[in-house]
């Protein structure tokens, strides 16, 4: 049978090396169940994943510009190399990396997750990445560090929403180190199993998949490990409306609008939201006793 080369896309091939994975996943599957990330609550492998079409046109991305549907295009000359990662502060051995540096020590894998934004909607995205503890141990923290500093590239010449003060530049974000070395963390290098497209944040962006959306910040150029908390740029903008957690909680309406269902991009019908995003199985021990209305 001919197949035309416009019909195999990144997409179809993922799909179908996924079903090949499939047959092979019994072999495995005792190995991963002790790692507890690939049950349904955790990977979402039994969720449909949005199609690289919708994943790669609806975009968040302020650097460019404020309307999803048009960032792709406004980012289709951003360079995303070369690029340079520095992560520094309260470690033992700070260091930059190069983004083939990166490749060749940390083994990448492929991991479906939820993505839920703050806005309401959601959808189930193939990332490929390694883990974010894996990074963060190769520098040493030291005793003092308590938090993680996430700061995104400065370059207003290449994105355009850099002119406007709708945010401070760059956009950065924060994580507690425990939530940093959770291992549902994930730096993102791809996704469908190929380059990041720069619209969802080449070549280095976080998948955290228990937080609203926000948190996984894009285009990251530096870490900085912390003794304090860091200040988002959302909570800058608007602390009243995003507070440092950004934890995935239906209970705690954001002051404009519910947080209690969501729309998955490609349906029509809301569906509920769930605690944690779904992945409360494994998140929910991090903030054992904390009030999570004031802690939002
Ligand atoms: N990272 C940067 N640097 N700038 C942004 O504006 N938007 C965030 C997050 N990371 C944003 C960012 C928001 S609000 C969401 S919902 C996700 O990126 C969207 O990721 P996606 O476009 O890959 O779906």
């Amino acid at each position: 049978m001919l197949i035309r080369p416009s019909e195999v896309t990144p997409e179809r091939v993922w799909q179908e090396r996924r079903s090949l994975l499939g047959a092979a996943a019994g072999a495995v599957a005792g190995a991963v169940a002790g790692l507890g990330l690939h049950g349904p609550a955790a990977g979402a492998e039994t969720e449909r994943p949005n199609t690289l079409e919708q994943i790669g046109r609806y975009n968040n991305y302020y650097e460019f510009s404020s309307n999803k549907e048009v960032v792709w295009k406004l980012a289709e000359d951003f360079k995303p190399a070369p690029w340079t990662l520095v992560v520094e502060g309260e470690v033992e051995r700070p260091r930059s990396w190069a983004i083939d540096e990166l490749h060749r020590r940390f083994a990448q894998e492929d991991r479906v997750y939820r993505l839920r934004c703050v806005e309401g909607w959601s959808m189930v995205v193939p990332w490929r990445g390694f883990a974010l503890a894996e990074l963060l141990k190769e520098s040493r923290p030291n005793s003092r560090a308590k938090y993680v500093e996430f700061t995104s590239v400065l370059r207003p010449a290449e994105m355009i929403g850099q002119r406007l003060a709708t945010l401070r530049w760059p956009y950065t974000e924060g994580l507690r180190i425990d939530e940093a070395m959770h291992p549902l963390a994930l730096v993102v290098t791809g996704l469908y199993g190929q380059p990041l497209p720069n619209q969802n944040g080449a070549p280095l962006r976080l998948a955290v998949p228990w937080k609203y959306g926000f948190k996984s910040i894009k285009a990251i150029a530096r870490i900085r490990l912390l003794e304090t908390a860091p200040v988002s740029s959302w909570m800058n903008a608007a602390p009243s409306e995003y507070g440092f957690y950004g934890n995935v909680n239906p209970e705690v309406p954001h002051p404009r609008w519910t947080q209690k269902r969501e729309v998955r991009i490609g349906e029509v019908a809301k569906r509920a939201t769930l605690p944690f995003n779904g992945y409360a199985d494994q998140v929910a021990s991090l903030y054992a006793g904390m009030d999570l209305q004031q802690h939002f």
